[in-house]
């Protein structure tokens, strides 16, 4: 297979993600002030995020970057600190429970992107027991978006919907929380399900050159694939650059649950693809159809969330694979880090810069809004993967 190497690119080095990490934790804490009781909107706006309630898909990843700077505090003596972020955890977590027994904007498929980074990682980190009895009750939640006929969980909207009936490449990332809830209770229903969507959508949304679709339809009386389209990428036909980055960290999820070895082919070919189609300064655009010298928005966020898929997947590739990932994980993060990170707080309360969450196009059929700006899981997986680079990171996920 063709490999795509970034000959001459420097990688991150140790003095780097030392340094950005310390000043993501101290970001962190200083934003505890505003985002204990309240979250971060999913983006920013002229650099900073805005105060929201536990209301959109997108607060689990605030109360993850919470975990992940509580982790090096304690893995670094920071006693004050690691104190302040647990209770501000938990603040959270509480939070999260109450949203999901009220049933505060669940009826959709983003429990795992909800519940892992913030109820998963406390009850795992501290033992919570709120955190677990959230958490498998949003597994519960999310199982209620699976459709037997046709054998997957549907993303959003009413489940009789016919123009809802889809999965999208995102919904990988939701489905260690079923994992985590069958190894929890020992009920075996919740991976089943996990199982079963997983072979649905890698099944359908990994087009014959290995890029990706956003969204896949299926025919609501006989559950048969009907076609793939786009939302938020440019065009039904391109590949949506944080799509394939879904696609990437979902195939090392998807291997590490089911251990199917064809899942690893196919993890490198989604990966040669994303990779083979980064400009030259290796921060994607917002559609892996833009290239070098583009005039279109960035998306920082997809960088990172690629590192952490690579990341994981190396732990199950045999050595002699692990060196072509890991070089450009950290090259990655080294582009991220110097052309993206926010180094001074005056600029931004958020930590990466140049993130696109959803750029209208002619031709998809997304709102406009976060475009290059921060965005809350580009801050948190920004932080996932430094932590995977520097530590034997325990994945929430
Ligand atoms: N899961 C939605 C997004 O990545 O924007």
């Amino acid at each position: 297979m063709k490999r795509t190497e970034f000959t001459g690119y420097p990688e991150i080095s140790k003095q780097e993600m030392e340094a950005a990490m310390q000043f993501a934790v101290s970001s962190v804490t200083e934003n505890l002030k505003t985002f204990t009781d309240k979250f971060q909107k999913a983006y920013s706006e002229n650099g900073f995020y805005q105060p929201i309630e536990n209301n959109y898909w997108t607060t689990g990843f605030w109360t993850g970057e919470i975990w992940l700077a509580y982790e090096y505090a304690c893995a670094h003596d920071m006693a004050q600190a690691a104190d302040a972020l647990k209770c501000a955890g938990e603040v959270q977590i509480d939070s999260f429970l109450n949203r999901i027994v009220n049933k505060i904007e669940v009826e959709h498929h983003d429990m795992g992107f909800l519940y892992t980074p913030s109820c998963v990682a406390g009850y795992k980190l501290t033992g919570s027991k709120t955190g677990r009895e959230a958490a498998i009750k949003a597994a519960d939640q999310l199982i209620t978006r699976f459709h037997p006929v046709g054998e997957f969980i549907q993303a959003w909207g009413a489940m009789d919907a016919p123009e809802n009936y889809r999965l999208i490449i995102d919904c990988l990332l939701n489905l260690p929380l079923l994992y985590w809830a069958s190894e929890e209770t020992g009920d075996q229903k919740y991976r089943d399900i996990a199982e079963k969507h997983i072979y649905t959508a890698v099944a359908n949304v990994i087009r014959e050159d290995y890029s990706t679709w956003h969204t896949f339809f299926f025919d609501m009386k006989t559950g048969a694939p009907d076609h793939g389209a786009t939302c938020q990428g440019y065009r039904d036909g391109s590949a949506w650059t944080r799509g394939q980055a879904w696609g990437i960290y979902g195939m090392a999820l998807a291997y590490r649950y089911t251990k199917r070895a064809e899942y690893i082919d196919i993890f490198k070919h989604v990966t040669e693809y994303f990779l083979s189609h980064m400009p030259t300064d290796l921060i994607p655009y917002w559609d892996l159809e833009f290239t070098s010298g583009d005039e279109q928005p960035r998306d920082s966020s997809s960088a990172s969330i690629a590192a952490c898929g690579m990341l994981e997947m190396v732990k199950y590739l045999p050595e002699q694979e692990r060196g072509y990932y890991v070089t450009a994980a950290r090259q990655l993060m080294k582009a991220v880090y110097d052309r993206c990170s926010v180094k001074d707080y005056s600029q931004s309360n958020g930590l990466v810069l140049h993130s696109t969450y959803s750029n209208h196009s002619p031709y998809n059929t997304c709102n406009h809004y976060g475009v290059d700006e921060c965005n809350s899981w580009g801050d948190y997986f920004y932080m996932e993967a430094l932590t995977r680079l520097m530590t034997d990171w325990k994945p929430y996920w």
